[in-house]
């Protein structure tokens, strides 16, 4: 499987999501660490960002800014309403001072 470098790991602030293009579609990707998680940036209740709203770090959640809904950086489970469907999650890790992603 190949790999493509998406940023690199000093554009990602500790535990605050960045929205990043990948293939044209925005990805809310989270720096927890020595962990980088990413999700589609897109909340499945409506059009708004996920990127714009805050992560709990320790339950490695973020949560709509909307409507407040609790998404699981893991695995996109909508974990509170009012969204009920999950978001596309993508494989990615840090490689040195890169953050790279798996090709789908
Ligand atoms: S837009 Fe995200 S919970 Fe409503």
């Amino acid at each position: 499987m190949s790999s493509s470098r998406i940023c690199g790991l000093t554009d990602l602030p500790d535990g605050i999501a960045r929205q990043i293009e990948v293939d044209g579609a925005p990805v809310a990707l989270v720096r927890i660490g020595d962990s980088v998680l990413a999700v589609a940036d897109t909340c499945s209740h409506a059009e708004v960002s996920l990127s714009d709203g805050e992560v709990d770090a320790e339950d490695r959640t973020i949560e709509c800014w909307k409507h407040g809904s609790l998404f699981s950086l893991e695995t996109g489970e909508a974990l509170t309403l009012p969204a009920t469907q999950p978001v596309e999650v993508f494989a990615v890790r840090i490689d040195g001072d890169d953050v790279v992603m798996e090709e789908r």
